[in-house]
């Protein structure tokens, strides 16, 4: 059966998640997979093309990064992209070199001759660079297509075997005519139709879904937020009866959220929850504990022998399943070769002896089109919009060690932040809010006495899928509000500061 109409194999550019959100938003469903996958693996998803994407490396470095090299023998098109152009020239023979002149951002493409691949573009488009290295000769039985003033083979092909590579990146929106180059790629070389769209998306899954699980049972453990709650419509509306749905208070949750969570289950989605109460075994496991990463396993480990524990009282559990989206794949750097950033509870920081198999319906898919799937599914505007709320909860958001004390102050400042977003309007204008209690004390001065406090920080978000993101430009009396509020209800805090810090360089969360 096939599974992608694209696949790309990702070697680790910070754009490459790009180039399958170009592929959807055209109609054809385009899948990431690690650039290591087996042929096996590659062929099993009968895709009608393969994109090589870009990455960090050199493909003459000693720890390059290399696909399966079958996949030329394929016969399926290939294109690739920046490093993956450059694995072709390397495959086909060329030599590629560090550049004498780095190339980054805009540049001016020619056309050398005329090409499906370029069809309704213009000679002389901008295109955007971003590269180090340079492909020093053509490998034989390529042509050129296009050549922009630094580079001679900035696109080129060989028709016969239906390769292609580019220097820059269409993806990008600097690239003028960067989605219809992908389109024609789909359209013209590899043949494929606009069919795709989240409705398709959810049958397919759920027909996997069906197939995987056969008669054994699933566990899908939920948090209320928008992935579990949409990875538990999804499956409830294929496995029904085979799906067990639980629900763990880890004591790191916001103020009621226990509370709404399963009432929103039972009233809005029909599906009893199983709820377990655990916050007493995470709260001691965290006793003591400050740095981030450690915190990060231990609430992944603790997470897992629950599900374990709750897994044995049912018969034939075989397989647990979680919203992961590519975005948490990609920054816990299992999907490919780009760097760890930070271990996400749901991927990173699950134990290698679990006994479970995974179930991640939405792991090639960001959050925007999470959104778009729950709709689908028919949740509810107010369940799908929620702002996103980390597996971690709010032990991340409390530098330092975690302790109940704690949890209550930010508990109680975190409520007010929410409450002023709501009511102004600022909740479904911003990606994400909330606050973090910070681990240093500063001095102030409240009545006429000198007071030795608590500092929060405000941290308020735009972005479109959390890959990327900049500080939300509230208004300076929206600010001094949230700040006077806090400081004047909450016992314990003196200061609030706000953060300004955009992604990257800096994350959303603070830990
Ligand atoms: P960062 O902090 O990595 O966050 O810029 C990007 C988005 O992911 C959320 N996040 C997590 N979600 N488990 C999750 O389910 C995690 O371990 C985790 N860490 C971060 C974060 O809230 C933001 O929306």
């Amino acid at each position: 059966m096939r599974t992608a109409d694209i696949v790309i194999l990702d070697f680790g550019s910070q754009y490459t998640q790009l180039i399958a959100r170009r592929l959807r938003e055209q109609g054809v469903y385009a899948e990431l997979i690690p650039f290591n996958t087996s042929l096996n693996d590659i062929k099993a998803k009968e895709p009608k093309g393969i994109i090589l994407s870009g990455g960090p490396a050199s493909v003459y470095a000693k720890d390059a990064y290399f696909s399966d090299e079958g996949i030329f023998e394929l016969g399926i098109p290939i294109l690739g992209i920046c490093y993956g152009m450059q694995l072709i020239a390397h495959h086909f023979g060329a030599s590629v070199v560090a550049a004498k002149e780095k190339e980054y951002g805009k540049a001016q493409i020619f056309f050398k001759k005329e090409h499906e691949l370029f069809k309704d573009t213009k000679d002389g488009q901008v295109v955007w660079m971003s590269h180090s290295d340079k492909v020093e000769n053509l490998p034989e039985g390529f042509e050129v297509i296009a050549y922009s003033e630094n580079s001679e083979y900035c696109a080129y092909g060989d028709d016969e075997r239906k390769i292609y590579a580019l220097q820059f990146h269409p993806e990008v929106a600097h690239s003028t005519f960067g989605n219809t180059i992908l389109k024609n790629f789909a359209k013209y070389i590899c043949k494929c139709e606009s069919t795709w769209n989240m409705g398709s998306f959810a049958k397919l899954q759920s027909q996997k879904i069906k197939n995987l699980v056969g008669d054994d049972k699933v566990l899908c453990a939920v948090s209320g937020g928008v992935d579990s709650s949409v990875v538990a419509a999804l499956l409830g509306s294929c496995i029904k009866d085979n799906l067990i749905v639980v629900f763990v208070d880890n004591g790191l949750l916001r103020k009621d959220e226990a509370k709404h969570v399963q009432e929103t289950f039972k009233t809005r989605l029909g599906i009893n929850l199983i709820s377990i109460d655990a916050s007493e075994t995470f709260l001691s496991r965290l006793k003591g504990v400050t740095d981030p990463e450690q915190k990060r396993k231990i609430i992944g480990n603790t997470f897992i022998e629950i599900f374990d524990k709750e897994a044995a009282k049912h018969t034939d559990v075989k397989y647990l399943a979680q919203g992961t989206l590519y975005s948490d794949v990609i920054e816990s750097s299992v999907a490919g070769a780009s760097k760890t950033i930070k271990s996400h509870h749901n991927v990173g920081g699950l134990p290698k002896d679990m006994k479970f198999k995974l179930i991640e319906p939405l792991r090639e898919i960001f959050k925007d089109e999470v959104r778009a799937l729950g709709l689908e599914l028919g949740l509810s505007r107010d369940l799908v919009f929620r702002h996103p709320f980390p597996g971690p909860g709010l032990a991340i958001r409390i530098m330092g060690e975690v302790t109940e004390d704690r949890l209550e102050l930010l508990r109680k400042a975190d409520v007010i932040l929410r409450q002023e977003l709501k009511s102004t309007g600022w909740y479904d204008k911003t990606w994400q809010a909330f606050c973090v209690l910070l681990n240093v004390h500063s001095v102030g001065v409240m009545g006429d006495n000198r007071t030795y406090e608590n500092a929060v920080c405000l941290r308020v978000v735009d972005a479109s899928d959390g890959m990327t993101a900049s500080f939300s430009r509230l208004p300076y009396e929206f600010l001094e509000n949230v700040s006077r509020r806090i400081i004047n209800e909450v016992e314990g805090i003196n200061r609030v500061v706000y953060d300004i810090s955009s992604k990257p360089p800096a994350t959303i969360e603070w830990e």
